[in-house]
Protein backbone atom coordinates (compact mmCIF):
# COMPACT_ATOMS: atom_id res chain seq x y z
CA UNK A 1 0.00 0.00 0.00
CA UNK A 2 1.22 3.69 -0.87
CA UNK A 3 2.09 5.40 1.79
CA UNK A 4 -0.08 8.37 3.16
CA UNK A 5 0.86 12.23 2.33
CA UNK A 6 2.05 14.21 5.04
CA UNK A 7 -1.36 15.73 6.30
CA UNK A 8 -1.56 19.37 7.47
CA UNK A 9 -1.02 18.10 11.37
CA UNK A 10 2.20 17.70 10.77
CA UNK A 11 3.32 21.56 10.49
CA UNK A 12 2.17 22.09 14.39
CA UNK A 13 4.23 19.22 15.36
CA UNK A 14 7.15 20.69 13.09
CA UNK A 15 6.69 23.89 15.24
CA UNK A 16 7.20 21.77 18.20
CA UNK A 17 10.77 20.45 17.04
CA UNK A 18 12.11 24.08 16.12
CA UNK A 19 10.67 25.41 19.75
CA UNK A 20 12.49 22.96 21.41
CA UNK A 21 15.83 23.54 19.65
CA UNK A 22 15.64 27.00 19.35
CA UNK A 23 14.82 27.24 23.47
CA UNK A 24 17.35 24.95 23.60
CA UNK A 25 20.12 27.27 21.87
CA UNK A 26 19.17 30.45 23.25
CA UNK A 27 20.27 29.34 26.28
CA UNK A 28 23.77 29.63 25.21
CA UNK A 29 23.32 32.77 23.14
CA UNK A 30 25.92 35.08 24.15
CA UNK A 31 27.89 32.49 25.86
CA UNK A 32 30.69 32.39 22.76
CA UNK A 33 30.44 28.81 22.48
CA UNK A 34 29.10 27.68 19.43
CA UNK A 35 29.61 24.45 19.45
CA UNK A 36 27.52 23.81 22.80
CA UNK A 37 24.71 25.91 21.35
CA UNK A 38 24.38 23.45 18.41
CA UNK A 39 25.01 20.84 20.66
CA UNK A 40 22.00 21.33 22.67
CA UNK A 41 19.76 22.35 20.25
CA UNK A 42 20.41 19.08 18.58
CA UNK A 43 19.60 16.93 21.14
CA UNK A 44 16.50 18.87 21.92
CA UNK A 45 15.24 18.54 18.36
CA UNK A 46 16.44 14.67 18.53
CA UNK A 47 13.54 14.25 21.68
CA UNK A 48 10.92 16.20 19.67
CA UNK A 49 11.59 14.62 16.28
CA UNK A 50 10.99 11.18 17.76
CA UNK A 51 7.76 11.32 18.83
CA UNK A 52 6.77 12.89 15.47
CA UNK A 53 4.54 10.51 13.52
CA UNK A 54 6.28 9.70 10.17
CA UNK A 55 9.15 7.40 8.98
CA UNK A 56 11.27 10.08 8.07
CA UNK A 57 15.02 10.23 6.86
CA UNK A 58 17.49 12.78 7.30
CA UNK A 59 18.23 14.18 3.45
CA UNK A 60 19.90 17.44 4.96
CA UNK A 61 21.12 16.60 8.56
CA UNK A 62 24.53 17.64 10.34
CA UNK A 63 26.92 15.83 8.37
CA UNK A 64 28.03 12.13 7.98
CA UNK A 65 27.74 9.70 10.66
CA UNK A 66 31.06 9.11 11.89
CA UNK A 67 31.22 12.84 12.50
CA UNK A 68 27.74 13.40 13.49
CA UNK A 69 26.23 10.91 16.05
CA UNK A 70 22.48 12.20 15.91
CA UNK A 71 20.84 13.84 13.45
CA UNK A 72 23.53 12.56 10.80
CA UNK A 73 22.59 12.14 6.89
CA UNK A 74 20.35 9.34 6.28
CA UNK A 75 19.59 8.78 10.04
CA UNK A 76 15.86 7.28 10.30
CA UNK A 77 14.23 9.56 12.34
CA UNK A 78 10.23 10.08 13.91
CA UNK A 79 7.89 7.40 15.26
CA UNK A 80 8.31 4.51 12.37
CA UNK A 81 4.74 5.37 11.16
CA UNK A 82 3.86 6.92 8.02
CA UNK A 83 4.23 9.22 5.86
CA UNK A 84 7.56 8.13 4.55
CA UNK A 85 9.24 11.44 4.56
CA UNK A 86 12.72 13.11 3.49
CA UNK A 87 13.67 15.78 6.48
CA UNK A 88 16.26 18.85 6.57
CA UNK A 89 17.42 20.33 9.60
CA UNK A 90 19.18 23.18 10.66
CA UNK A 91 18.99 22.86 14.66
CA UNK A 92 20.99 26.34 14.90
CA UNK A 93 21.45 28.52 11.16
CA UNK A 94 23.61 30.92 12.67
CA UNK A 95 25.71 28.96 15.28
CA UNK A 96 27.90 31.89 15.52
CA UNK A 97 25.37 34.56 15.55
CA UNK A 98 23.71 32.90 18.69
CA UNK A 99 27.65 32.49 20.57
CA UNK A 100 27.71 36.21 20.05
CA UNK A 101 24.07 37.35 20.50
CA UNK A 102 23.70 38.62 17.54
CA UNK A 103 20.27 39.03 15.60
CA UNK A 104 19.11 36.97 12.85
CA UNK A 105 19.63 33.14 14.15
CA UNK A 106 17.13 30.33 13.28
CA UNK A 107 16.17 27.10 14.29
CA UNK A 108 14.55 25.42 11.32
CA UNK A 109 13.48 21.78 9.73
CA UNK A 110 11.75 21.20 6.21
CA UNK A 111 9.89 17.99 5.06
CA UNK A 112 8.62 16.93 2.05
CA UNK A 113 7.42 13.85 0.36
CA UNK A 114 10.19 11.45 0.18
CA UNK A 115 12.41 11.47 -2.60
CA UNK A 116 11.76 14.85 -3.23
CA UNK A 117 14.29 16.92 -1.44
CA UNK A 118 17.45 17.62 -3.11
CA UNK A 119 20.35 15.66 -1.70
CA UNK A 120 23.38 18.04 -1.60
CA UNK A 121 25.93 14.97 -1.08
CA UNK A 122 29.40 16.94 -0.87
CA UNK A 123 28.21 20.14 -2.20
CA UNK A 124 28.77 22.49 0.97
CA UNK A 125 28.43 25.50 -1.42
CA UNK A 126 25.99 27.14 -3.55
CA UNK A 127 25.77 30.57 -5.90
CA UNK A 128 21.90 31.43 -4.89
CA UNK A 129 19.51 33.85 -5.98
CA UNK A 130 15.85 34.25 -4.22
CA UNK A 131 12.89 36.62 -4.19
CA UNK A 132 9.82 36.64 -2.31
CA UNK A 133 6.35 36.10 -4.34
CA UNK A 134 6.08 39.34 -6.47
CA UNK A 135 9.50 39.02 -7.94
CA UNK A 136 8.97 35.39 -8.88
CA UNK A 137 9.58 34.78 -12.65
CA UNK A 138 11.35 38.23 -12.64
CA UNK A 139 15.28 36.65 -11.95
CA UNK A 140 17.50 34.52 -13.55
CA UNK A 141 20.99 33.42 -11.96
CA UNK A 142 22.60 33.48 -15.49
CA UNK A 143 22.00 36.79 -15.94
CA UNK A 144 23.63 39.65 -14.77
CA UNK A 145 23.26 41.95 -11.40
CA UNK A 146 22.04 44.42 -13.09
CA UNK A 147 20.04 42.93 -15.14
CA UNK A 148 18.29 41.03 -12.22
CA UNK A 149 17.85 44.17 -10.30
CA UNK A 150 16.60 46.19 -13.63
CA UNK A 151 13.73 43.20 -14.24
CA UNK A 152 13.24 43.52 -10.21
CA UNK A 153 12.87 46.55 -9.91
CA UNK A 154 10.32 46.99 -12.47
CA UNK A 155 8.77 44.03 -11.55
CA UNK A 156 8.27 45.59 -7.54
CA UNK A 157 7.59 48.91 -9.26
CA UNK A 158 10.65 50.69 -7.21
CA UNK A 159 13.33 51.98 -8.27
CA UNK A 160 16.63 50.21 -8.17
CA UNK A 161 18.30 52.23 -5.19
CA UNK A 162 15.27 51.18 -3.15
CA UNK A 163 16.12 47.93 -3.49
CA UNK A 164 17.44 46.07 -0.40
CA UNK A 165 19.95 43.03 -1.15
CA UNK A 166 20.82 40.59 1.44
CA UNK A 167 24.54 39.29 1.08
CA UNK A 168 26.35 37.24 3.68
CA UNK A 169 29.15 39.66 4.95
CA UNK A 170 32.26 37.33 3.07
CA UNK A 171 35.33 38.12 1.06
CA UNK A 172 34.20 35.85 -2.12
CA UNK A 173 31.44 38.68 -2.64
CA UNK A 174 33.65 42.23 -2.63
CA UNK A 175 33.36 42.06 -6.07
CA UNK A 176 29.38 41.25 -6.33
CA UNK A 177 28.79 44.20 -3.29
CA UNK A 178 30.77 46.20 -5.65
CA UNK A 179 27.98 45.84 -8.54
CA UNK A 180 25.31 45.49 -6.17
CA UNK A 181 26.19 49.43 -5.05
CA UNK A 182 27.47 50.42 -8.65
CA UNK A 183 23.77 49.47 -10.32
CA UNK A 184 22.59 51.85 -7.20
CA UNK A 185 20.95 49.14 -4.75
CA UNK A 186 21.42 49.14 -1.56
CA UNK A 187 23.43 45.91 0.27
CA UNK A 188 22.22 44.46 3.46
CA UNK A 189 25.01 42.74 4.92
CA UNK A 190 24.44 39.71 6.74
CA UNK A 191 27.31 38.31 9.06
CA UNK A 192 25.63 34.64 8.83
CA UNK A 193 21.94 32.66 8.30
CA UNK A 194 21.22 32.90 4.99
CA UNK A 195 18.18 31.10 5.33
CA UNK A 196 16.36 33.66 7.59
CA UNK A 197 18.05 36.23 4.39
CA UNK A 198 16.07 34.33 2.16
CA UNK A 199 12.68 34.23 4.11
CA UNK A 200 13.42 37.89 4.67
CA UNK A 201 12.64 39.07 0.48
CA UNK A 202 9.44 37.10 1.15
CA UNK A 203 8.24 38.85 4.20
CA UNK A 204 6.11 42.19 3.95
CA UNK A 205 8.43 45.34 4.83
CA UNK A 206 11.44 43.51 5.94
CA UNK A 207 13.29 45.95 3.54
CA UNK A 208 14.99 42.83 1.62
CA UNK A 209 13.54 42.06 -1.58
CA UNK A 210 16.53 39.72 -3.03
CA UNK A 211 19.18 37.24 -1.49
CA UNK A 212 22.32 37.24 -3.96
CA UNK A 213 25.69 35.19 -3.32
CA UNK A 214 27.13 32.16 -2.20
CA UNK A 215 25.91 30.43 1.27
CA UNK A 216 25.34 26.93 2.49
CA UNK A 217 23.60 24.44 -0.24
CA UNK A 218 21.71 22.57 2.73
CA UNK A 219 20.23 26.17 3.59
CA UNK A 220 19.81 26.86 0.13
CA UNK A 221 17.93 23.91 0.02
CA UNK A 222 15.86 24.41 3.27
CA UNK A 223 15.20 28.02 2.09
CA UNK A 224 13.56 26.87 -1.21
CA UNK A 225 11.15 24.52 1.06
CA UNK A 226 10.19 27.84 3.11
CA UNK A 227 9.89 30.06 0.04
CA UNK A 228 7.65 27.61 -1.82
CA UNK A 229 5.46 28.13 0.94
CA UNK A 230 5.82 31.61 0.52
CA UNK A 231 5.04 31.64 -3.11
CA UNK A 232 8.54 32.96 -3.47
CA UNK A 233 11.45 31.40 -5.76
CA UNK A 234 15.22 30.52 -5.48
CA UNK A 235 17.90 29.57 -8.09
CA UNK A 236 20.75 27.97 -7.50
CA UNK A 237 24.41 26.71 -9.32
CA UNK A 238 26.63 24.57 -7.02
CA UNK A 239 29.81 26.06 -6.28
CA UNK A 240 33.11 24.37 -5.69
CA UNK A 241 35.63 26.37 -3.61
CA UNK A 242 38.10 23.44 -4.30
CA UNK A 243 39.52 21.03 -6.83
CA UNK A 244 38.61 18.11 -4.40
CA UNK A 245 35.13 18.80 -4.24
CA UNK A 246 34.95 19.54 -7.79
CA UNK A 247 36.42 15.73 -8.51
CA UNK A 248 34.69 14.23 -5.97
CA UNK A 249 31.53 15.92 -6.42
CA UNK A 250 31.19 15.36 -10.73
CA UNK A 251 32.08 11.92 -10.38
CA UNK A 252 29.01 11.31 -7.98
CA UNK A 253 26.97 13.50 -11.64
CA UNK A 254 26.49 16.96 -9.62
CA UNK A 255 27.03 19.49 -11.98
CA UNK A 256 28.90 22.81 -11.02
CA UNK A 257 26.69 24.66 -13.96
CA UNK A 258 22.77 23.38 -14.18
CA UNK A 259 20.42 25.92 -12.66
CA UNK A 260 18.59 24.23 -9.76
CA UNK A 261 15.01 25.81 -9.63
CA UNK A 262 13.09 25.66 -6.40
CA UNK A 263 11.21 22.37 -7.73
CA UNK A 264 14.61 20.84 -7.90
CA UNK A 265 15.43 21.50 -4.27
CA UNK A 266 12.37 20.32 -3.32
CA UNK A 267 10.01 18.86 -5.92
CA UNK A 268 6.72 18.29 -4.00
CA UNK A 269 4.55 20.66 -3.72
CA UNK A 270 3.53 19.10 -0.16
CA UNK A 271 6.16 20.34 1.70
CA UNK A 272 6.17 22.02 5.41
CA UNK A 273 8.68 24.52 6.89
CA UNK A 274 9.01 25.25 10.44
CA UNK A 275 11.08 28.45 11.85
CA UNK A 276 11.78 28.96 15.59
CA UNK A 277 13.85 32.45 16.39
CA UNK A 278 16.68 31.86 18.45
CA UNK A 279 17.71 35.63 18.70
CA UNK A 280 15.83 38.82 17.53
CA UNK A 281 15.48 38.68 13.36
CA UNK A 282 13.46 41.02 10.84
CA UNK A 283 10.23 38.55 11.29
CA UNK A 284 10.29 36.86 14.45
CA UNK A 285 11.64 37.80 17.85
CA UNK A 286 13.93 35.41 19.83
CA UNK A 287 13.56 33.62 23.14
CA UNK A 288 12.87 35.32 25.38
CA UNK A 289 13.12 33.86 29.29
CA UNK A 290 11.04 34.84 31.89
CA UNK A 291 10.75 33.54 35.89
CA UNK A 292 8.38 31.26 34.67
CA UNK A 293 9.30 29.82 31.35
CA UNK A 294 10.32 31.32 27.89
CA UNK A 295 8.01 32.37 25.04
CA UNK A 296 9.12 31.46 21.27
CA UNK A 297 8.22 32.78 17.95
CA UNK A 298 7.78 30.68 15.11
CA UNK A 299 6.79 30.42 11.56
CA UNK A 300 5.17 27.55 9.71
CA UNK A 301 4.60 27.34 6.29
CA UNK A 302 2.49 24.61 4.43
CA UNK A 303 3.07 24.62 0.33
CA UNK A 304 0.29 22.87 -0.57
CA UNK A 305 -2.25 24.83 0.84
CA UNK A 306 0.16 28.15 1.19
CA UNK A 307 -0.67 29.04 4.84
CA UNK A 308 1.79 30.99 6.37
CA UNK A 309 1.42 31.03 10.14
CA UNK A 310 3.71 33.00 13.18
CA UNK A 311 3.03 31.24 16.61
CA UNK A 312 3.81 32.89 19.71
CA UNK A 313 4.41 30.44 22.52
CA UNK A 314 4.60 30.12 25.68
CA UNK A 315 6.69 27.39 27.47
CA UNK A 316 6.51 26.38 31.55
CA UNK A 317 10.06 25.99 33.15
CA UNK A 318 8.74 22.26 34.42
CA UNK A 319 8.15 21.60 30.66
CA UNK A 320 11.49 23.16 29.16
CA UNK A 321 13.76 20.45 31.51
CA UNK A 322 12.34 17.34 29.13
CA UNK A 323 14.25 18.49 26.62
CA UNK A 324 16.73 20.93 27.53
CA UNK A 325 20.30 19.66 28.72
CA UNK A 326 21.63 22.86 29.48
CA UNK A 327 21.36 23.85 33.12
CA UNK A 328 22.29 27.35 34.62
P1 LIG B 1 26.32 27.81 10.69
O1 LIG B 1 25.14 28.09 11.53
O2 LIG B 1 26.50 26.35 10.42
O3 LIG B 1 27.53 28.46 11.25
O4 LIG B 1 26.04 28.40 9.21
C1 LIG B 1 25.77 29.75 9.06
C2 LIG B 1 25.88 30.20 7.61
O5 LIG B 1 26.02 31.61 7.62
C3 LIG B 1 24.73 29.82 6.70
O6 LIG B 1 23.55 30.55 6.93
C4 LIG B 1 25.33 30.04 5.35
O7 LIG B 1 24.62 29.39 4.32
C5 LIG B 1 26.71 29.48 5.54
O8 LIG B 1 27.00 29.62 6.94
C6 LIG B 1 27.77 30.19 4.75
O9 LIG B 1 28.97 29.50 4.88
P2 LIG B 1 30.39 30.23 5.19
O10 LIG B 1 30.30 30.76 6.60
O11 LIG B 1 31.38 29.15 5.06
O12 LIG B 1 30.54 31.32 4.20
Amino acid sequence: MESPRPDRNIALELIRVTEAAAIAAARWAGRGDKNAADGAAVDAMRIVLSGVQMQGVVVIGEGEKDEAPMLYNGELIGDGNPPAVDVAVDPVDGTTLTAMGRNGALSVIALSEKGTMFNPGPCFYMNKIAVGPRGRGAIDINASVRDNLTELSKRLKKPIQELGVVVLDRPRHDELIGEIRECGARVLSISDGDVAGAIATGWPNSGADILLGIGGTPEGVIAAAALKGLGGEIQGVLHANDEDTRIKAEALGYSFSKVLTTDDLVASDNCFFSATAITDGDFLRGVRFTEFGATTQSLVVRSRSGTVRTIETFHRHNKLAEFSTAIF
